[in-house]
């Protein structure tokens, strides 16, 4: 969707912003390009909507090479939001998010529309703060207006330079969780500065972690994490990258271990039967519809003389996960419930229990995600052309 080809970005008095940059980004994929101030981050984001003019190299959007494209048609495929937001002050929100469909001819009254629902879309209700002004809002709404108004005219590709920057950690970890699901929803192309590492491996299928005007390496999260290709990236991704990498990592249906199951309204016997030929400690106990219902420990099922069902000895269980939550989850709900392992569900539907993870499944699912030769893309699937 986006390719770059050999640029170079050379400024008047010399300096070398972009240095024969490389890369491409699939549609529909979100990378981040994140780096220290000063590395060239605004100037490779600028040159897509021509901003900037290249000194060298060529870049092409959906294969065609922008140099020969109108920059006023090409930025009509390109949303784009500042560093600084950059709202009129002079506007109303809703005017302001109903800016850019106006000026493309869209009626008024429909351009209206259109950015009520924009509003809606990022969590802001068209009804109370659409008439304010920019002024009146806090910083992450305002930087929520600005993603809006970016969306207006439903361009292919959305450019983002630093747009949750200027809030406190809070906010901003809300904007990034509204942003992603958003991003799920509209499956733009999105190009995202930043110069937190946090916020680069929450976001990206990709990263392109630069260093002085140039992409030290660029890959999936998990793999930069896990396999940075330099000492300048094992510097920058700091170190507890370890760390870092559960949070990017998704447990997966073959992670997981099958302890004995038992259902609600099995006699006793039979479970005790059931955890004595595994020679297991506990059983999981699952109802009618063979969704998780909680666990049961050998020491209850072996008593003698115990009668009666599984339903009556059955204990609930509070450690559970859907699959494809996160590494970082599964370990923080095991510290929460001191639970020495998690039962993993089905995320659509009613919950189906899938199995179990276990301390020593959790430390091979990081292994896991990144394979033998340190590539894998490890989130939601992307089609990715590499650059030769
Ligand atoms: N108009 C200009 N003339 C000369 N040098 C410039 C110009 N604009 C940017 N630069 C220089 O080019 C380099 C890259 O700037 P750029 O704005 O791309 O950095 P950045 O990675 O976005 O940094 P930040 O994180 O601080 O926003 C910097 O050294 C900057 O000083
Ligand atoms: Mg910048």
């Amino acid at each position: 969707m986006i390719r770059f080809e050999h640029v170079t970005k050379r400024y008047a008095d010399g300096t070398t912003a972009v240095d024969d940059l490389s890369f491409e980004v699939a549609a529909g994929e979100l990378v981040t390009l994140v780096g220290p101030s000063g590395c060239g981050k605004t100037t490779t984001m600028k040159m897509v909507n021509r901003l900037i003019e290249p000194t060298d190299g060529r870049i092409f959007l959906d294969g065609e090479d922008i140099s020969g494209v109108d920059p006023v048609e090409l930025r009509r495929r390109i949303g784009y939001v500042i560093q600084q937001v950059g709202l009129f002050p002079h506007k109303t929100v809703l005017d302001n998010t109903a800016t850019v469909p106006h000026l493309l001819g869209v009626k008024k009254s429909e351009a209206r529309l259109r950015a009520a629902e924009l509003l809606d879309l990022v969590g802001l209700d068209p009804k109370v703060y659409g008439s304010r002004y920019p002024e009146q809002l806090s910083g992450g709404q305002r930087q929520r207006v600005g993603v809006a108004r970016a969306l207006a005219a439903d361009p292919p590709v959305l450019l983002m330079d630093e747009p949750f920057g200027a809030v406190d950690p809070v906010v901003r970890e809300r904007l990034q969780n509204e942003f992603l699901k958003l991003q799920s929803q509209v499956r733009k192309t999105v190009l995202f500065v930043t110069h937190d590492i946090e916020e680069a491996v929450r976001l990206g299928d990709r990263i392109a972690v630069y260093g002085q005007g140039t992409i030290e390496q660029f890959d999936a999260p998990a793999v930069v994490l896990g396999a940075p290709a330099t000492p300048y990236v094992a510097d920058f991704v700091g170190a507890d990258r370890g760390l870092k990498r559960l949070s990017v990592t998704p447990i997966e249906e073959s992670d997981l271990e099958q302890p004995p199951v038992v259902h609600l309204d099995d006699p006793m016997r039979t479970a005790a039967q059931r955890l004595a030929d595994q020679g297991a400690r506990w059983a999981v106990v699952l109802d009618g519809e063979d969704n998780l219902h909680g666990w049961i420990p050998a020491e209850s099922a072996n008593q003698r003389g115990k009668d009666g069902t599984v339903r009556e000895h059955a204990r609930r269980m509070e450690a559970w996960l859907p699959v494809g939550a996160s590494l970082k989850q599964a370990f923080s709900t095991m510290l929460q419930h001191d639970a020495g392992w998690i039962a993993v569900i089905d995320d659509a539907g009613e919950g189906r229990f899938l199995g179990v993870l276990t301390p020593a499944r959790l430390h091979e699912a990081l292994r896991r995600s990144i394979d033998a030769d340190g590539r894998r893309v490890s989130r939601r699937e992307v089609e990715v052309e590499t650059v030769g």
